[in-house]
């Protein structure tokens, strides 16, 4: 199949290309900023935020949607059932959390696990922009719609953005299926495994 390329480049916001300035790489002071964010309702019912896991000098940088309960209660994205999907993936492709970097759209768990809501994304995603501006991997993999869509700023159902590459910010963007959905349909893992591929040939290009 050939490979699509998103002809779309999103800049930064505003917002987040003066996060990006103000942390200046400093993960420190990224790290604060989240945890003392009070920018949109969601942190009113959060135990604490989930930042993100992994190398500052990451590769690969997968991207979640939003905290569930489990990792509300540990700080720490996947770390429920989808989770151990997620580092199933990871170690098919020989990877394990550590060496890859694992951040989510939103850093605080919304209420009954219910979808993000724009103005939520809106508000929360300086923080992943900034995120992966201080990482600067190789390839995103933005795992299920939400991710997708927030990232390459597009309303395009899944089964669009699935099956290319597209760009965010100069860098490769692999769209695949949420762990969480291939556990409840798994005769899609094969699918989901093709885009993985897809990303490692991308990753090991040049
Ligand atoms: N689902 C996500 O999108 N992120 C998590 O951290 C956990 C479940």
């Amino acid at each position: 199949m050939g490979v699509t390329v998103w002809e779309r480049r999103d800049r930064p916001t505003a917002s987040a290309a003066s996060l990006v300035e103000a942390v200046d790489g400093d993960e420190g002071r990224l790290r604060e900023e989240v945890r003392s964010c009070t920018r949109c309702p969601l942190h009113a019912g959060r135990t604490q935020t989930v930042f993100g896991v992994g190398s500052r000098t990451a590769s690969w940088f997968f991207v979640g949607e939003a905290p569930g309960a489990e990792e509300d209660r540990q700080g720490e994205p996947f770390v429920g059932r989808a989770g151990r999907l997620l580092d199933a993936m990871l170690r098919a492709l020989g990877l394990d959390r550590q060496e890859v970097f694992i951040a989510n759209v939103l850093k605080c768990r919304p209420p009954g696990n219910r979808d993000p809501e724009p103005s939520e994304i809106a508000s929360c995603l300086p923080f992943l922009r900034a995120q992966i501006a201080a990482v600067q991997p190789r390839i995103l993999v933005a795992l299920g719609r939400f991710a997708a869509q927030s990232l390459l700023s597009t309303e395009q159902p899944l089964s669009r953005l699935r099956g290319g590459v597209h760009e965010y910010d100069g860098i490769p963007v692999v769209v695949t299926y949420h762990p969480a959905y291939l556990l409840r349909r798994p005769a899609d893992k094969a699918a989901a495994w093709a885009d993985l591929k897809r990303a490692r040939e991308v990753v090991h290009r040049e």
